[in-house]
């Protein structure tokens, strides 16, 4: 079965095939720039690109949308994680948690798939802490200042550990066991 994994971040879709493939299913990279939709809900803005995608691909096909929601900052940057990035940076998160005694985050992914019969969503979540500075050059994003539960290095850190435990690997796992049944 070959599906297609809409989005022009390199990296999503090399953690994505490398889980994907491991399970027996291919994927195809469709590299597509969509400006998405501003919205509090992960899964509203990932139905949105899909169905845009999918009128274009007319293929299987899915879209994620990711965030990362720190509990100190009341689920802030959420759905705006790359705006977030792109005016504060990593850098900007640490300052606004330096004096926060509790660091806990969780990564949320919403993954939509459409084949032109059914639109669905499969939500992964990764809990974890902020690191108190940067750590790590691999990995993409706020890689570098996530340290998932139970692991002491941050996912910038130690990829194998984050294709194994992410957000991306709880949802892809969901969209497996799917296109398996
Ligand atoms: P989006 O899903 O591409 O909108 O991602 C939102 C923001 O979170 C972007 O700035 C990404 O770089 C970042 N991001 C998405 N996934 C990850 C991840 O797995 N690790 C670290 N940062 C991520």
């Amino acid at each position: 079965m070959v599906i297609y994994f809409a989005t022009s971040n390199e990296h999503k879709f090399k953690e994505a095939n490398e889980i994907l493939s491991a399970k027996g299913i291919s994927v195809e990279h469709f590299n597509f720039k969509h400006n998405e939709i501003r919205s509090d809900s992960l899964e509203e803005i990932a139905m949105e690109a899909v169905d845009t995608t999918f009128a274009q691909l007319k293929k299987p096909v899915f879209v994620e949308d990711t965030g990362l929601f720190i509990d100190a900052l009341n689920g802030f940057p959420g759905t705006y994680s790359a705006w977030a990035l792109k005016k504060i940076g990593s850098d900007g998160i640490l300052k606004l948690l330096k004096s926060a005694s509790n660091r806990a985050a969780t990564f949320k992914t919403c993954i939509a798939f459409a084949n032109g019969k059914i639109t669905k969503t499969f939500l992964g979540e990764c809990k974890g802490a902020i690191a108190t500075k940067k750590r790590g050059k691999s990995g993409f994003g706020y890689d570098p200042i996530f340290t998932p539960k139970g692991y002491k290095k941050t996912f910038a850190e130690d990829l194998e550990i984050k294709v194994k435990v992410s957000h991306r690997f709880a949802a892809l796992q969901k969209l497996t066991e799917f296109l398996k049944a």
